[in-house]
């Protein structure tokens, strides 16, 4: 099988990341996890990574005085490893087109709410407030504009009378570990990526 490289970018735990290299563990799976990289060294996700020998490379930004300078930084590492799609799992930077232009069409996100609501931060606590029925996740290709581009795929879940931001989190959560490796396969499946 002709699996896409593909590298991936966190900030923090990287559950999401760590769904995705579960994914890839079945042979059927189109894709192999290549690099992971992260803005913060001490990301927990860079740990797993590392504990399933996939290069984890730290590029702290704040060695860097721009953001365009960092993100320069982080694109030439990901284009010194031959990759076919990034994918941005808490990743929690905003990225400059230094970074998402070459990668247009073949950088993909996931972030927590339906959009087109709720953009940025807060997502759920956002939810709750506006007394909506639903949450949910989407996963949608990477363009300038802050949380908008094509979308993907989307899962909803329920939003229940007592729910706070933290239970509302952790039941989307579940919910983004089936649908990235789900979306991710299915743009690696895409003729023209
Ligand atoms: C997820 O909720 C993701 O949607 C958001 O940040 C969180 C990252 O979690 N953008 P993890 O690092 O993948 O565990």
């Amino acid at each position: 099988m002709n699996k896409k490289r593909v590298g991936i970018l966190i900030s923090g735990r990287g559950s999401n990341m760590r769904a995705i290299v579960e994914a890839a563990s079945d042979p059927n799976y189109p894709v192999e996890v290549a690099c992971v990289v992260s803005n913060r060294p001490d990301a927990g996700g860079l740990a797993y990574a590392r504990s399933q020998n996939i290069a984890a490379q730290a590029i702290d930004h704040k060695n860097y005085k721009t953001r365009e300078e960092f993100d320069s930084v982080v694109n030439d590492y990901l284009q010194s490893q031959s990759l076919d799609i990034i994918v941005c799992a808490g990743f929690m930077r905003i990225m400059t087109p230094v970074l998402i232009k070459p990668w247009e069409g073949r950088m993909i996100n996931i972030h927590p709410s339906l959009l087109p609501l709720y953009r940025g931060l807060h997502t759920h606590e956002r939810a709750i407030a506006a007394g909506d029925k639903e949450g949910g996740c989407t996963v949608h290709f990477v363009t300038a504009e802050l949380d908008d581009g094509p979308i993907i795929a989307q899962a909803r879940v329920p939003i229940l009378k007592d729910d706070t931001a933290e239970t509302l989190a952790d039941r989307v959560l579940v919910e983004e570990h089936k649908l990235y490796p789900l979306a991710l396969a299915k743009v690696a499946l895409a003729k023209d990526i």
